[in-house]
């Protein structure tokens, strides 16, 4: 057996001279039931898209990443759990997960979840949701977990997409010393939806919560009923793991599916490779599980690993700035992966409540979700790590399941903000508007010429949708809808979307989204929403109003319609800027002119570029006099 190694050069070139014999060396990362023989089946052309790897494999995802490290290593620590009150915490050894799992599989076993049926999962930061997500994968039930950021109006629409009959919550979550009420927001949802049998509630702040008789269950009581062995399912490589759903450019979120032998060889892979950790190493991941990075990088990829992985309650800012690098002192941490938006609003308080902690534990730190600023990158590798330790700038998606870009420990860390060069296996490319690759020095959309085992499969219940969202625009090839620049090195920079979705906070929100919640305002005519470059958050969310006829402005109309959005899509989506407008830039044909509208809100006013082919050019200045009042 030819192993894969945690070295760039010596698995790119294995690649090279033996493409399945990485991906097989890939493969053998895992314990498979049946031991694929057939590596991948895969056409990107749009007429007869298909996408399969390891296809006559078996397996079972939660016996990869909970039994064979339970029998192992049972007293291990798998979950370092650190609570969002300081001080607490908790170490969930591998046997006392494998225990849990079991539990949790056979409680929705006895109430007649199975292979195949949707599970989702809306839960805070607690043990109980790698459990749950384990416990599906254990039974070859899907999950779709919703982030608790999310409204009750956004959680119904997923139910309803997937069509799930179990929806995993917590009574409350708590985050930042405030609370979720996640429980009644399930309530609200499910009176909305049908379909939902059963609803299982982990306690976690005794807040008292409304039970509807026989579809409602407490998880504590429930899994004292249940035996403690659970056998694992033996699942095709094929066979869906999860759903996750993830905004566009245009129309509701799209439910990315990932299946279970490729997706998870790719977390484990990227994992090795990327940071480097051994068993006894604590390595943690400040994502949250609602993201594909809580999936990839809390759950999947270091238990599969048998790595100690952390998963944290709370939040970096709360009861101060000091807080990551206080449990890194306390809890010896080895690898910190977080996201730029993070990174900016820590440094932005001051060096001192990192210096003040020891932080020599740390051997990598990784950054991801957005573009990294060269000066937030300078501030984590001179201050957060010492000037000694590598950062990791990974870029990847929902949709390539795992990182596909990224530096490793052991590059020269000389270019901050540079996602550098791919995984070995991956193929990409830049092309230009003709579809023509830039060979050398350039800026291109940025592309995937060939598949990898954590692709994406489908959007589920809407293959069409998959095709035409990224095999048309360049035909052949996976568009990621970010567009790079490659240096004289050969190295990638990531420059950004180059469709309708912005990125706050490391967060992907579709700009139609929050339109549609706009409109569905009584004083609403039309909305237009762009991004624009914000100190924390990297973006911000800046919208547009037109007023339907017999509507004004007045004061808590602004609150009004954050309360819109909030409600529509969730606090996650909360506007920064409502300029209410009396009019938008539109062609004589009627289509919004977004590019001027993102200059305007940018402040960039200068560079607004031709505007006479517009209705009415003399809408414009009074959007920039508008946008000063807003700044
Ligand atoms: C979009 C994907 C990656 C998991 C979390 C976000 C942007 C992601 C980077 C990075 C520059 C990045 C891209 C991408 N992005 N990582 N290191 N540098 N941009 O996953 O919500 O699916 O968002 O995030 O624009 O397309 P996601």
């Amino acid at each position: 057996m030819i192993k894969t190694s945690r070295d760039r050069m010596t698995d790119a070139a294995l690649f090279e001279e033996a493409p399945d014999v990485f991906w097989k060396g890939v493969a053998e990362r895992l314990k498979w039931m049946t031991l694929p023989s057939e590596i991948s089946d895969v056409s990107f052309d749009k007429d007869d898209l298909h996408i399969r790897w390891y296809a006559d494999g078996t397996l079972n995802v939660a016996e990869n990443c909970v039994d064979r490290h339970a029998e192992a290593r049972p007293d291990d620590t798998a979950i370092l759990w650190i609570g969002d009150e300081p001080g607490t915490s908790k170490e969930i050894s591998w046997r006392e997960l494998h225990h849990e799992v079991c539990h949790m599989a056979n409680v929705l076993k006895a109430r007649g979840v199975g292979r195949g049926d949707r599970v989702i999962l809306y839960m805070p930061m607690i043990p109980e949701a790698a459990y749950a997500m384990l416990a599906c994968a254990r039974i070859g039930a899907v999950h779709s977990v919703v982030f608790g950021g999310f409204s009750p109006e956004a959680l119904a629409s997923r139910i309803e997409d997937c069509g799930a009959v179990a929806v995993i919550t917590a009574d409350e979550g708590r985050r930042g010393g405030k609370t979720v009420p996640l429980k009644a927001n399930v309530d609200a949802a499910l009176a909305r939806v049908s379909g939902v049998r059963l609803v299982l509630t982990v306690q976690v702040t005794g807040k008292d919560i409304h039970f509807v008789h026989g579809r409602d269950y407490w998880w504590h009581e429930a899994r004292e009923e249940v035996p403690t062995d659970c056998p694992t399912e033996e699942m095709s490589a094929e066979d869906p793991l999860f759903i996750l759903y993830t905004s566009g450019s245009t129309g509701k979120p799209k439910g990315v599916l990932h299946t279970s032998g490729g997706y998870l060889a790719w977390a484990s892979y990227t994992h090795d490779m990327i940071f480097q950790c051994d068993p006894g190493d604590v390595y943690w991941c400040a994502a949250d599980v609602g993201w594909i990075t809580g999936h990839s990088y809390i759950v999947y990829g270091p238990l599969a690993n048998g790595i100690t992985t952390v998963m944290f309650e709370g939040v970096p800012t709360w009861p101060d700035a000091g807080r990551f690098w206080a449990e890194i002192e306390r809890h010896k941490v080895n690898v910190l992966y977080t996201a730029p938006t993070a990174i900016r609003s820590l440094m932005k308080d001051g060096d001192s409540f990192v210096t003040k902690y020891d932080r020599s534990s740390l051997k990598v730190l990784g950054s991801v979700g957005e573009p990294i600023n060269p000066e937030a990158w300078r501030w984590y590798h001179e201050v957060a790590g010492d000037g000694k330790v590598p950062i990791v700038d990974t870029w990847w998606q929902t949709e390539t399941g795992g990182v596909l870009i990224s530096p490793i420990p052991g590059d020269p860390m000389t270019k901050p903000g540079a996602a550098t060069k791919p995984m070995p296996g991956i193929k990409t490319a830049l092309l230009d508007q003709d579809a023509k690759p830039i060979e050398g020095a350039g800026n291109g959309s940025l592309v995937l010429t060939s598949s990898w085992p954590g692709q994406m499969r489908t959007v589920y219940g809407d293959h069409q949708r998959f095709i035409d969202t990224y095999f048309s625009a360049f035909p052949g090839n996976y568009f990621t809808s970010d567009g790079a620049r490659r240096d004289e090195d050969g190295d990638i920079w990531i420059t950004g979307r180059v469709d309708d979705v912005i990125n706050v906070s490391g967060h992907r929100m579709g700009t139609a989204e929050v339109e549609s919640a706009l409109v569905a305002h009584e004083a609403v005519a039309e909305a237009a929403v762009v991004g624009y470059p914000h100190d924390i958050k990297g973006q911000g969310i800046w919208c547009y109003v037109i007023l339907k006829a017999g509507h004004t402005s007045h004061d808590s109309l602004g609150k009004e319609l954050r309360q819109q959005v909030r409600t529509e899509i969730g606090p996650v989506a909360t506007p920064d800027v409502i300029q209410i407008a009396p009019g938008l830039p539109k062609t004589r044909s009627g289509k919004i002119m977004r590019r001027i509208l993102r200059k305007i809100a940018e402040g960039e006013t200068s560079s607004l570029g031709d505007t006479s082919t517009l209705a009415e050019p003399e809408i414009v200045d009074v959007l920039i006099r508008g946008a000063e009042g807003e700044r």
